[in-house]
């Protein structure tokens, strides 16, 4: 008998300990296509409050951002107080004085999600405090506050296990109960690609980004990168393979209106569309021009993003100055964009014929020869078809982007 209920006991035990393994999981059907929204880090830098967030929640929906698909305010770095003596995380009260839950009752009566930012060390990047040892407490209280959105970074984790620890606010987000999207920020030093499908929606792929064409600013320990150089620094590495509906390559938050020209912006834009990265704009939205405004709400570019096929583009044709991706789309179509990586003009002329589509990644094979499309310049409104070669002239730094469509 005693054996009998050692034994019940030992099962139960192994059933429980199973079940408490699988309980735990990341918040599915977040994040099926790439998240739309805005992050106070890239302009703001440390400098946030309330009032500021709140008139950027006002500016999202007043400028038309809302109703081109952008959802989420994010608040990075520098929100923080001290915790209190049970460990609470507070917000600093000169900036916040109202609470975060009224900041995001505002945000959410404005048909927007509010996001926060965390760290998986001991401090954030900043030097706020980090969730390192408390993360179930700082999950339970994100939720109480009714946040929608953590980005978790990964500043001070000397001797921390990425894999653990991303898990580990996976599991206490999930364990809170409201369903927030969950931002591994680790800058790919540890190959999330590779692990974090089942942990984050979506994982840095680089480090931070800088509003330059080409450059990279050197920090001292750690450079920023200019868009070229993100586009590049994981090249070899195919990433694309890795990402799809629920789980994404973020390229990082955008520049688009923080100081490039209107062509590079434009690029810019065009690309992390096409790479089906996070569109999470990092400008001043209360004061964009209405260049930087219609670029931002380009609602064709942002359907390339925003594809339910969930694939990202593969560089197509790599040549010099000239880069062209390809992206297949749903229902048989796909978008082509061609990059002028060069200062000057660009002068090419691409011959379908010659140019078969080959992607094993989605066994897509196309030979125009025997496939006809439509196509749509959707910066510019033009229109044609593949039965004769498409002269382009491409201005320094700029793109054009053609949505394909099948030929009846
Ligand atoms: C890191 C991140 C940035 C930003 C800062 C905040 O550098 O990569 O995106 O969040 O920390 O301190």
């Amino acid at each position: 008998m005693r054996k009998t209920l050692i034994k019940t006991g030992v099962l139960c035990g192994a059933v429980l300990l199973s079940l408490n393994a699988a309980a735990e999981q990341k918040f599915e059907g977040l994040a099926d296509t790439p998240p739309m929204g805005w992050n106070s880090w890239n302009t703001f830098d440390c400098d946030v409050d309330e009032t500021m967030i709140r008139e950027m929640a006002d500016a999202m929906v007043e400028t038309g951002m809302r109703d081109a698909g952008y959802e989420y305010i994010n608040i990075d770095d520098c929100w923080h107080g001290e915790r209190d003596e049970e460990g609470n995380i507070q917000v600093s009260e000169e900036h916040f004085p109202s609470g975060m839950k009224a900041l995001a009752d505002y945000v959410h009566s404005k048909g927007l999600k509010l996001g926060i930012y965390s760290d998986a060390g001991y401090t954030t990047c900043a030097g706020r405090p980090g969730s390192r040892g408390y993360e179930y407490q700082d999950a339970r209280t994100y939720a109480e506050w009714g946040i929608d959105y953590l980005k978790y970074d990964w500043c001070d984790t000397e001797n921390i296990n990425p894999v653990g620890a991303y898990t580990t606010m996976r599991d206490a987000l999930h364990k809170a109960g409201r369903p927030i999207y969950y931002s591994i920020c680790e800058w790919g030093d540890n190959q999330p690609w590779e692990w974090a499908q089942d942990i984050g929606h979506s994982w840095r792929a680089t480090g931070d980004i800088y509003p330059c064409w080409d450059c990279a600013y050197n920090w001292g320990s750690w450079s920023s990168l200019g868009v070229l150089k993100i586009l590049d620094i994981r090249k070899d590495l195919r990433l694309r393979q890795y990402a799809g509906p629920g789980h994404w390559n973020d390229y990082d938050m955008m520049e688009v209106g923080n100081g490039m020209t209107e062509a590079e912006d434009r690029s810019h834009f065009s690309l992390w569309a096409m790479l089906n990265s996070p569109l999470i704009t990092g400008n001043d939205l209360r004061s964009m021009s209405d260049t930087t405004r219609k670029i931002l709400t380009n609602k064709e570019i942002i359907a390339l993003n925003q594809d339910p096929r969930g694939v990202e583009a593969m560089r197509y044709i790599d040549a010099g100055d000239l880069n062209v991706f390809l992206k297949p789309l749903a229902n048989d179509e796909l978008a082509l964009l061609f990059l002028n990586r060069g200062d000057d003009v660009l002068k090419y002329t691409h011959d379908w014929q010659f140019n078969i589509v080959k992607d094993d990644q989605v066994g897509l094979e196309i030979n125009f020869n025997h496939k006809r499309f439509t196509w749509k310049d959707l910066w510019k409104g033009g229109k044609g078809n593949t039965d004769k070669p498409l002269k382009l002239e491409i201005p320094p730094h700029d793109v054009v982007v053609l949505r394909l469509t099948p030929a009846q």
